[in-house]
Formats: C-alpha cells, sequence, structure tokens
C-alpha cells in the first residue's frame, strides 16, 4: 500500500515537472525569451514562482485574473526598473490644491471611455527605463491637441527624458514637471522627429536634440485634479479636460494583470505621497453584477508596458477607495 502511494506521488510529481517544463518552453517560445545559460536557472526559478502564485490566485479570487506575460520570469528588483514616477519630485506639487472646481457643462454620463476615441495613439512601451512619467505627460496632450485640431498627432517621450532636467529621464520624473518643461520650451515635438529609444542616453540635458521647427503642441496650461482624492472630481475632469495622468503605488500583483477589476487590499495606503509609478485614467464604468460578484465601479486605466500586457495596454482598477493612491494624484493639461 506504502509502495503504491510512493509510486502515485512520484508519477504526479513527475506530471508536474512536465507539465513545468512545458509551459517555461512555451513561455520562452511565446514571448522571444533567449536567456544565457547562466541566466535559464534563475529565470525557469522566477517563472514558476510566478505561474504557482497566479494559479493560486485564479483560483481564490473572482474580480480579476492573473496571466503569463512578459514581467512573467523577472525577478521583483528588474521589475521596479519599470516604474518612474519620482519619489523626490512628487512631494512638492507644483501647483497648490486651491484650484476650483470644473463646472459641468453636462450630467456626468455612466460611463466614459477614449480607449477607442479617434485621438488615442495606440499603447506605447518604456522598456527597462523609469520614463513613465513621460508617457503620462504625452498621453493627455496628443489626445487634447487632436481633439481641438482634428489632426491626430504622435509627441515625443524622448524629448522629455533626454531634454528636461527638472526630471529624471530614466531614473524618473513627474507630469507636472514636464508640462513645466514643455511651456517653457515652446513645446513638445513630434515623435517622428524625435523618436523614444527605450534607453538612457545619458544625464538629461546632455543629449538633447530639440528643434523647435518640429513641434507638436504647446501647454496652456495645466493643474492638479481638486479637490483629491475625489472620484467624482475625476469623472467630472475625465469629461471636460480629456484623459488625466496620475500616479499609483505598483504591488507584485500588478505586474501578472490580465483582466478584470484590479484591486489588492495591501494597495489600500495609509500614506498618500506612496506613489511610484504614473499611469494615465482614460475613462470609468461598472461592471455588471454576476453571481459571484457584485456590480463594481472601474477607472479604465492606461499603462505604458506595450500593448501586450494587460487588456491590449490598459487595465481596470477598482474607483471610489483611492486604490494605490490613484485618486490623489489626477492632473490636467490644456493646449493651446
Ligand atoms: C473634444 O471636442 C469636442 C468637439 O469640439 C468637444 O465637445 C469635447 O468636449 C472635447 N472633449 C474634450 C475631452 O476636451
Amino acid at each position: 500500500m506504502k509502495f503504491l502511494t510512493a509510486i502515485i506521488l512520484l508519477t504526479v510529481a513527475v506530471a508536474m515537472a512536465d507539465k513545468d517544463e512545458d509551459d517555461w518552453n512555451f513561455f520562452k517560445f511565446q514571448f522571444g525569451k533567449k536567456h544565457s545559460p547562466k541566466e535559464e536557472g534563475k529565470r525557469r526559478l522566477n517563472f514558476l514562482a510566478r505561474k504557482r502564485a497566479m494559479e493560486k490566485h485564479n483560483k481564490e479570487n473572482k474580480e480579476w485574473q492573473m496571466g503569463e506575460n512578459k514581467f512573467s520570469d523577472l525577478s521583483e528588483d528588474e521589475k521596479v526598473s519599470l516604474l518612474g514616477a519620482k519619489p523626490t519630485i512628487r512631494r512638492e506639487r507644483l501647483i497648490s490644491r486651491e484650484v476650483a472646481y470644473p463646472v459641468l457643462d453636462r450630467a456626468l454620463p455612466a460611463s466614459i471611455d477614449y480607449r477607442t476615441h479617434k485621438c488615442m495613439q495606440p499603447v506605447k512601451d518604456q522598456g527597462q527605463c523609469g520614463s513613465c512619467w513621460s508617457f503620462a505627460t504625452i498621453v493627455p496632450l496628443e489626445f487634447n491637441s487632436c481633439n481641438k485640431t482634428g489632426t491626430a498627432v504622435a509627441l515625443s517621450e524622448q524629448m522629455m527624458v533626454d531634454c528636461d532636467t527638472g526630471n529624471g529621464g530614466c531614473n524618473g520624473g513627474m507630469y507636472d514637471r514636464a508640462w513645466q518643461f514643455i511651456q517653457a520650451k515652446g513645446g513638445v515635438m513630434k515623435s517622428s522627429s524625435y523618436a523614444y529609444t527605450s534607453g538612457t542616453t545619458g544625464t538629461p540635458g546632455t543629449s538633447c536634440k530639440f528643434a523647435s521647427t518640429a513641434v507638436g503642441a504647446k501647454v496652456a496650461s495645466f493643474g492638479w485634479v481638486t479637490p483629491y482624492p475625489d472620484p467624482t472630481a475625476i469623472m467630472t475632469n475625465l469629461q471636460s479636460n480629456g484623459p488625466l495622468p496620475s500616479g499609483i503605488k505598483v504591488l507584485n500583483s500588478l505586474y501578472s494583470y490580465a483582466s478584470g477589476v484590479y484591486s489588492d487590499p495591501a494597495c489600500i495606503l495609509a500614506d498618500e505621497n506612496d506613489i511610484e509609478h504614473a499611469v494615465v485614467i482614460v475613462g470609468y464604468g461598472t461592471t455588471t453584477a454576476t453571481a459571484t460578484v457584485p456590480a463594481t465601479p472601474y477607472w479604465i486605466v492606461r499603462n505604458s508596458w506595450g500593448s501586450g500586457w494587460g487588456l491590449s495596454g490598459y487595465f481596470f482598477m477598482k474607483r471610489g477607495v483611492n486604490m494605490c493612491n490613484i485618486e490623489s494624484w489626477a492632473a490636467f493639461v490644456k493646449v493651446v
């Protein structure tokens, strides 16, 4: 009897190991991963640990699902370099809280979704560079400029990474400072004239290739969404000012997001200043209740981790609870 149990356990273990090997090989194929023999073992362990955590999560959590993506074999340290909202910079907000509440020109709709708006550029990928802040700076400028002129325009994140000495290039920054920089510079260049290279090109300022002839949009004014944290203020601003950058805390769970409305009890934070990644709120809505999950209000959030991550580059985050501090850092910008 004991012998039989041992045989069965061994068979199960072998089958699991085989499955692990198949999953690992498929993952490498799917995401074009080529590791040096030295790296292979470490990456495989990261991947398998992630896989177990995801299987457990998906069994227990009905609100949102995890899935494999290009981050599945990264270590925690490596993932941190994908962020870039800078702590030292974020504490001093350039503009005071005392800004007027936006005037509603229409009733608030039940939902807004700018993802498919003709002025929304395809989702981009910041790569291994802490430049999230530059992408968050650009999205509302692209959108608002196009909505005003009727012509789609893709703008340059690289310009801020290379030229904005008030921010830290690949080491992080903040969108309010970047808008101030753009205002002082006389505009932001088109990405067709200043493409994103995803890498550090040195200390900001030393490799700047600014050309005023290729400017694609100009900043008229900008401000924080106030009061905060206040979901209604954000919804109102989304309607009147278009997409809104915000800052969030990023827990390990978010990297594996695949679908559903993201929430993590550990991301309800005591400190409003606890943010490390810039994203863009591009809409909101409420899910339909199911047998297992009640109707859930959510934000539609745009990330800069490429279109292969999450829901084609976007994710839903629980609305109304200041999840990961997202309702504390929304800001708007108006174009000339
Ligand atoms: C976009 O443009 C339309 C038409 O001018 C306007 O009604 C709408 O308020 C604008 N949207 C935003 C978010 O600025």
